[in-house]
């Protein structure tokens, strides 16, 4: 409908019923029948909150909601619709690998290929809003949401970040970005820590990505749980009303996290629900998740004077606006539930999930072992992620377990290792549970079976021409409440390498991860390591073409990964320090180090190896116009096999008058050449590019020399110098 309509629809709504917009409760509360009970009850909520309420988080399915939606239209006094939201992280029944492994194909383009097919398969399903992109920007292999970001760029962040939101919305899904702002810098990476960042981290690593997704059209954000430099940021006006909405221009809905409003009487900022209602609307929240506070207190609030109505009918209005913007007014439910059965896991979803599981694929070493493609040859495969249907990350909420394609499936279906040998050889856990959403495993210790399936294990990888071993952490081991303060492979599965290892030196390691592990063992051990993180539905199909060499493997790492866990938070773009390490210096002692484990990650951002080799030419640099460059470097595939190579920017500020990061990425793009083919790439350099956040919070470029370099990783050295006047 018109805008006037909307605001006259609004102008005779009661205060109970603009409240009730503002209020966000699960699905169940809607299911004919149900009672409210528990927490619910104690803390007021109504019958009355509940038939007025403006919308529903986390339930899915065409005929549910519209059975839901036909009933709440009914009993609503003006028939306003329900919005339907839901996270839709990594896909929705067609799962794609999860975010941290979307930033690894360094490919905004496919990722955004991937929402959209997911936006197709949960529009299908009714839902109208996805609580995605996360847009964390993460450096500590300790959280476990580190699974949910693209990495610890904020330039590759943007990238996807903005991507992500075009797919969704451009296939009728809306966008909400989360969590405003900092939730990926806990102290000591442990879950909803508090987070201490400086104005120039906030503004230089943890701001663009959120912006982006502002900017590409997200219509929600999401504050996240945690406390920023001391103030909850569901009750911080500076960051939700100054920056979010003053500086980046935000017209959109905020949307508490899931009961955040009520967490700040946990954080002790508000000595109960009332005052964190107060607290949290004043500062802009405009939905308020699962909470409470806002059904029950909002009324007495403006009634009291504490909170003026105005800001109560500016929530309402947003809400209805975004309803009204996705023309619920007119088609509250989908057209057909048929559309379901035709969009989900669709050939064409799935030949995308097989696409993306390739692409995000990190080959970290392959002393010629990879790829097995002689299909004489013998290979065993072994591990506890030979079978497991439990790689989609532990957000994937809509998805079925047994739509996955295992990694034995996957062989057997291939045709490419007829020779193949199978061999669980551990559990993935010993003495060990692990939750979910709904979900709970319990893992024993049994030492019969233990050593039976090591034995078996080393028989077969002893009669084979080389041993594929399937490990990581579990699953469940990352996503939300999953920090972990040792981030290796479980030891079981450490002692099941040593053993295959001892009995077949051509041993390769494909590591299932929601997280960066320290893989020191495993990389000193075996002739070849893939990182895999959790792949999703059609993991299994895509390592075994990488396996062998169907594809060659293209993706980079998004996150470093760390030498050990005491690196940790590691990461490239690092400030140099006034006593800088370096590997040739003469100084043996008082320089920024360790001296028990090097500076440098086990492998870098950036980093991924290919079955083939690339070569780069001297870096070209020329002014193209006053303070405006093109840099370029000639790539050439001296392999012999056709591969795909992530060209990457990166530019090193020499001098500023805040110190600066020893250099940061700038550019990236991906091509594909031929065996001997080379390709010029070039990237325009402009000052814009170049701001940074001076020692007054303000954003500018300064005059200066720099460093430009274009090569394979964040390591390369081939560069050049220019001045900005
Ligand atoms: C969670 C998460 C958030 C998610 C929300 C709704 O606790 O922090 O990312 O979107 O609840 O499920």
């Amino acid at each position: 409908m018109r805008e006037e309509k909307l605001l006259e629809l609004l102008g005779e709504m009661s205060l109970e019923e603009k409240i009730g917009q503002m209020v966000q409760l699960t699905g169940d509360f809607f299911e004919a029948g149900s009672v409210i009970t528990g927490p619910a009850a104690k803390l007021g909520l109504s019958e009355e909150n509940v038939r007025l309420a403006g919308s529903v988080l986390g339930i899915a399915g065409a005929k549910r909601l519209k059975r839901i939606q036909k009933a709440y239209m009914e009993r609503h006094p003006h028939g306003i619709p329900l919005l339907f939201m839901a996270d839709v992280i990594n896909g929705f029944r067609t799962v794609f690998p999860v975010p941290l492994a979307m930033g690894a194909t360094f490919s905004p383009k496919l990722a955004k290929e991937a929402s959209a097919a997911a936006a197709r398969e949960a529009t299908a399903a009714g839902l109208h809003v996805t609580f995605s992109p996360m847009a964390d920007l993460v450096r500590d292999a300790r959280w476990g949401r580190v699974m949910e970001s693209t990495g610890e760029d904020p330039y590759l962040n943007g990238r996807f970040a903005a991507a992500l939101v075009e797919g969704y919305r451009e296939n009728g899904l809306s966008a909400c970005v989360k969590h405003f702002a900092g939730y990926g810098a806990p102290v000591a990476g442990r879950e909803y820590n508090h987070a201490e960042l400086s104005m120039q981290t906030l503004r230089e690593f943890h701001f663009p990505a959120y912006e982006a997704a502002v900017r590409a059209g997200c219509e929600l954000v999401m504050p996240a749980f945690n406390t920023l430099n001391g103030v909850p940021c569901t009750s911080d006006h500076w960051l939700l009303s100054d920056v979010l909405k003053g500086e980046m221009g935000f017209d959109g809905v905020v949307i508490s996290d899931w009961n955040a409003v009520g967490e700040l009487t946990g954080h002790r900022t508000a000595k109960d629900l009332r005052q964190a209602a107060e607290e949290a609307v004043l500062a802009g929240v405009d939905i308020d998740m699962m909470s409470m506070a806002y059904a029950v207190y909002l009324k007495d609030l403006v009634l009291s004077g504490r909170v003026p109505e105005e800001r109560i009918d500016q929530a309402a209005f947003k809400v209805l606006r975004l309803k009204n913007s996705k023309g619920l007014f007119e088609h509250p439910w989908p057209d057909s539930e048929e559309k379901e059965s035709a969009v989900f896991l669709c050939g064409p979803h799935r030949k995308l999930a097989v696409r993306m599981a390739e692409e995000s694929a990190v080959l970290l070493k392959n002393d010629g072992l990879l790829p097995l493609s002689n299909p004489s040859k013998t290979v065993a495969f072994i591990g506890p992620y030979l079978d497991s249907p439990d790689t989609y990350g532990a957000w994937a909420v809509f998805q079925d377990r047994n739509d996955t394609v295992t990694v034995s499936q996957a062989v057997r279906q291939s045709g490419h290792f007829p020779n193949a040998l199978f061999a669980k050889g551990c559990d993935m856990l010993e003495n060990a549970t692990v939750y979910g959403f709904g979900k709970r495993e319990v893992f024993g210790f049994d030492e019969k079976r233990r050593e039976t399936l090591f034995r078996e294990a080393e028989e077969m990888a002893a009669k084979a021409d080389a041993a594929v071993l399937f490990l990581g952490e579990h699953m469940l081991q990352s996503g939300e409440a999953a920090s972990r303060g040792e981030i290796g492979i479980p030891d079981v599965q450490l002692e099941l390498f040593s053993r295959v290892r001892a009995v077949n030196k051509n041993t390769a390691v494909v590591v299932f991860s929601g997280r960066p592990l320290d893989l020191r063992q495993v990389s000193a051990g075996a002739k070849a390591l893939l990182a895999v993180f959790m792949p999703g539905t059609m993991g299994g199909t895509a390592i075994v073409h990488l396996l062998s060499g169907e594809a060659a493997p293209s993706g980079r790492l998004p996150m470093s990964f760390p030498y050990s866990v005491g690196q940790v938070p590691v990461f490239y773009n690092e400030t140099s320090t006034g006593r800088p390490y370096e590997k040739n210096g003469t100084e043996p002692k008082f320089v920024s180090k360790y001296i028990d484990i090097p500076n440098e990650p086990l492998y870098p951002f950036g980093y991924g190896l290919s079955y083939t080799e690339f070569s780069y030419s001297p870096m070209r640099l020329k002014e193209t116009a006053p303070n405006e460059f093109l840099a370029e470097a000639t790539v050439t595939n001296t392999g012999a096999v056709g591969a795909k190579e992530v060209v990457q920017l990166y530019i090193r500020d020499e001098a500023a008058s805040t110190t600066r990061p020893v250099r940061e990425l700038k550019g990236f793009e991906k091509i594909w050449l031929e065996p001997g083919e080379s390709r010029t790439v070039g990237f325009s350099i402009t000052p814009d590019m170049l701001r940074i956040c001076d020692r007054d919070g303000q954003f500018r470029w300064e005059p200066g020399a720099f460093t430009a370099y274009i090569g394979h990783d964040s390591r390369t050295e081939n560069g050049a110098e220019f001045c900005l006047r």
